[in-house]
This record gives structure tokens, C-alpha cells and sequence, in this order.
């Protein structure tokens, strides 16, 4: 990983830098490509488009590392109403939550609690909930919930970082309970002892996992805009005899649009992740470390505001 994106992430975590950005003016142009808006009807206006055009959406209330059990309830109220809104409105959509952002650092029983009833929610209305994976010191605490909750529901969909060295093993715990996955790279900074740091490494294991989840999870999802993997990912499809509908392929909102509308018009499974809220700033500075061609895009806008 270059110095600059482990530095850009570093700042990420840090809630001083985070005020001084949200308050900058540079910030709305580069928040308005990669977040829908403010509101949940922004993101159902987002969500609605893409259906549109044949492509599913995810939605993302943005927050996470909350610090009070008040903030998880109110997370947890939000994405109740957004469930119960998505269904009234016929929105093609499943949603996704962090469990940071329903209280797993400040009361992990309440986090239980609040996962198990949108999880309940979400069966209710026919909609998937999915579990977003956050930084490595936090996986044995989300297995362990998402081991809690699975015992009595249907699994959610749960995010898998390829880049962690332990993801093979915690896949092979995970494909016991029939857990469909998300597979992605790995999004934060991580040390080189617990993750793969190289580039052509991360693909390597990313495809090799690909070919594991075909063969040991329900209904696969690739969480990727790298042509290579989706490539490698409809091999494997056909290698098996399955067909353009039996897996799902997910990218983020702002990135690769082109790529999403051409899978979507060819038959493929496409899902769009679409952020909305105020709370912006740690999933900015994650989809500002993943290219460098963003950070100019950055700078632009700091001298633009
Ligand atoms: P890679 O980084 O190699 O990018 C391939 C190409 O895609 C680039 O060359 C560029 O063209 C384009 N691209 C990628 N990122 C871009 C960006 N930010 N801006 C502009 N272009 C970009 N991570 C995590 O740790 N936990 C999670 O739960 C999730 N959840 C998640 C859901 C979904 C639907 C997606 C698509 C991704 C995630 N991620 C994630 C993020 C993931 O780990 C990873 O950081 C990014 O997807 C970037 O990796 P790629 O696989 O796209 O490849």
C-alpha cells in the first residue's frame, strides 16, 4: 500500500481532520459524486434511477464508530423506516448496515439486539439486509454477532475483505452456515502481518476465493470495479454451467457507471451501493485512498470550493 493512501486513511479515523473537511466548501462537488444526498429521499431518487435502468440498488445510511448508545438507536430507527419506506415504495433494493454504526463498541448486546430486529424487519418486507465489513480488529466481534444472529434467521449477506489474511479460514467457518457473501478487496489501512499489501496479491486471493464462493456459498456477490476479477467471475460462472442471473456483481454509486449500465444491459445481476447522509467524511477519504486520479479530482475542488 503507498504511503499516500495509508496516510489518507490514518486521516480518515481522525475526528479533528474530519470537522475541518466537513466545514470546508471544497467538499460538496467530490461528497455529490460518490454520496446520493442528505436524505433517504435523495438516495430513494438515486435508488429509483437505477431501477430504472435495469440495476438494483444498496442502501447505506453513512455512519459508523458511533459513540453512544442513543446515536446506534437512532441508526437503528432510521433503517427501520427506510425498510418500511423501500417497501411501500416498490424500490428494487437491499440494505446494508456497519455494525459499528448499531452500537458493537459501545454495548454489544444492544447491537445484537438492533441487528436481529432489522434482520426480522427486513425478512418481513422481502427485502436482503447485507453486513458491511469494517477494519480487521473488528472481524472476530462481527463473526461472532453474525454467528448469534444466524443461529435462529436467514443470513444476511455478509462483506468479505480478499486483501485479510485470515479470510480463507473464516470462509470455511462461514460456508457451514450458508452465509452468501460479498467479496470485496479491503477498503482501510491494514498491517502487513494481518493483510496481503501488493496489488497483484490481493487479485490473486480475490480469485481464488471468487472460485470458493461458487462452489460453497449461496448465491455469490462480487463487491468489485476491477474488470479483471468480473471477468474471472463470469468464467467461473460458466465453467460451472451457471448462468448470467446466478450471481450478483456490485459496485459503488460514482464509480465505474458506464461498466454497471453495460453488465446490467447483458443479462448480468447488478447492485449499486448508495450512500446517503450527513455523516460522510470516513467513506469519502476510503474512496479518495482507493485511486489516485481522485485525489486530483480533490485538489480541483479545494481550489474550486
Ligand atoms: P481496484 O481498487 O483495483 O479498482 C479497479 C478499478 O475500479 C480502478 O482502476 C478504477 O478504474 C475503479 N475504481 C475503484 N475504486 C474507485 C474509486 N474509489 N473511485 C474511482 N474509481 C475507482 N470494503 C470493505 O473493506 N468493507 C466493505 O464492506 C466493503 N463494501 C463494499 C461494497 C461494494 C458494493 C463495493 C463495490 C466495494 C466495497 N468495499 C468494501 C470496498 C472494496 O474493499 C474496495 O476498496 C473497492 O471496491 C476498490 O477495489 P476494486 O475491487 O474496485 O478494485
Amino acid at each position: 500500500m503507498s504511503v499516500t493512501r495509508r496516510a489518507l486513511l490514518w486521516l480518515g479515523g481522525r475526528r479533528g481532520a474530519q470537522g475541518i473537511v466537513q466545514r470546508a466548501p471544497l467538499s460538496r462537488s467530490v461528497v455529490r459524486r460518490f454520496v446520493a444526498g442528505d436524505t433517504l429521499d435523495a438516495a430513494f431518487s438515486a435508488i429509483s434511477a437505477l431501477n430504472r435502468s435495469g440495476i438494483g440498488g444498496i442502501l447505506d445510511e453513512l455512519g459508523e464508530g458511533v459513540r453512544d448508545t442513543a446515536e446506534a438507536e437512532q441508526a437503528r430507527a432510521d433503517y427501520a423506516t427506510a425498510l418500511d419506506a423501500a417497501k411501500r415504495r416498490h424500490v428494487d433494493t437491499a440494505v446494508t448496515v456497519k455494525l459499528t454504526q448499531l452500537g458493537l463498541l459501545v454495548d454489544r448486546e444492544g447491537c445484537e439486539r438492533r441487528l436481529a430486529s432489522l434482520s426480522d424487519q427486513a425478512e418481513s418486507v422481502g427485502l436482503r439486509l447485507e453486513i458491511d465489513m469494517e477494519q480487521s480488529d473488528l472481524v472476530d466481534a462481527t463473526l461472532d454477532v453474525y454467528r448469534g444472529l444466524v443461529a435462529s434467521r436467514r443470513p444476511p449477506r455478509l462483506a468479505v475483505q480478499a486483501y485479510l489474511r485470515r479470510t480463507p479460514d473464516d470462509l470455511r467457518v462461514l460456508a457451514g452456515l450458508k452465509a452468501p457473501i460479498r467479496l470485496v478487496k479491503g477498503a482501510y489501512a491494514e498491517p502487513e502481518e494481518k493483510a496481503l499489501q501488493r496489488p497483484e496479491e490481493i487479485s490473486d486471493r480475490y480469485r481464488e476465493l471468487t472460485e470458493w464462493l461458487f462452489d460453497h456459498h449461496p448465491d455469490p456477490a462480487l463487491g468489485t470495479h476491477d474488470g479483471a476479477m468480473i471477468g474471472f467471475a463470469q468464467l467461473a460462472a460458466r465453467r460451472r454451467g451457471l448462468d448470467r442471473r446466478s450471481f450478483e456483481i456490485q459496485m459503488l454509486y460514482g464509480v465505474r457507471r458506464e461498466l454497471q449500465q453495460e453488465l446490467a444491459d447483458a443479462g448480468y445481476r447488478v447492485r449499486t451501493y448508495v450512500p446517503y447522509g450527513s455523516a460522510w467524511y470516513p467513506y469519502l477519504v476510503r474512496r479518495l485512498a482507493e485511486r489516485p486520479a481522485n485525489l486530483r479530482f480533490f485538489a480541483r475542488s479545494l481550489v474550486k470550493g
